[in-house]
């Protein structure tokens, strides 16, 4: 699952579609964290869906990750800014991917 206290235990290493990414990352293989008050693990996350299908706001968009060893697509935080806790992408993640800053 991922590092709830991702932002002690790691160190932004740039900015991709506008949000943070907290490191380390070595492509394709490693891909980091992606987000902070809605961050995605980007090596966890299997492309599921759920998250992006059922969010009430449209936080996250799709984005390609080839050569990424659990899947090609994954999804970006990109509308992070307008998320509103409700915490249905955190609950229904089946591999524990997404954290949402109160969770
Ligand atoms: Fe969307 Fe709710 Fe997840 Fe925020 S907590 S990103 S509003 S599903
Ligand atoms: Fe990925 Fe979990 Fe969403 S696997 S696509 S973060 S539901």
């Amino acid at each position: 699952a991922i590092d709830p206290n991702f932002d002690q235990n790691r160190e932004p290493v740039g900015e991709e579609n506008g949000v943070t990414v907290w490191g380390p990352v070595d492509e394709p293989e490693q891909l980091g964290i992606h987000g902070t008050h809605v961050a995605v693990d980007y090596d966890i996350c299997i492309a599921d869906g759920a998250c992006l299908e059922n969010c009430p706001v449209d936080v996250f968009t799709w984005v390609d990750t080839p050569g990424h060893p659990a899947s090609e697509e994954k999804v970006e935080p990109t509308h992070e800014d307008q998320c509103i806790d409700c915490m249905l992408c955190v609950d229904i993640c089946p591999v524990d991917a997404i954290d949402v800053d109160g969770s």
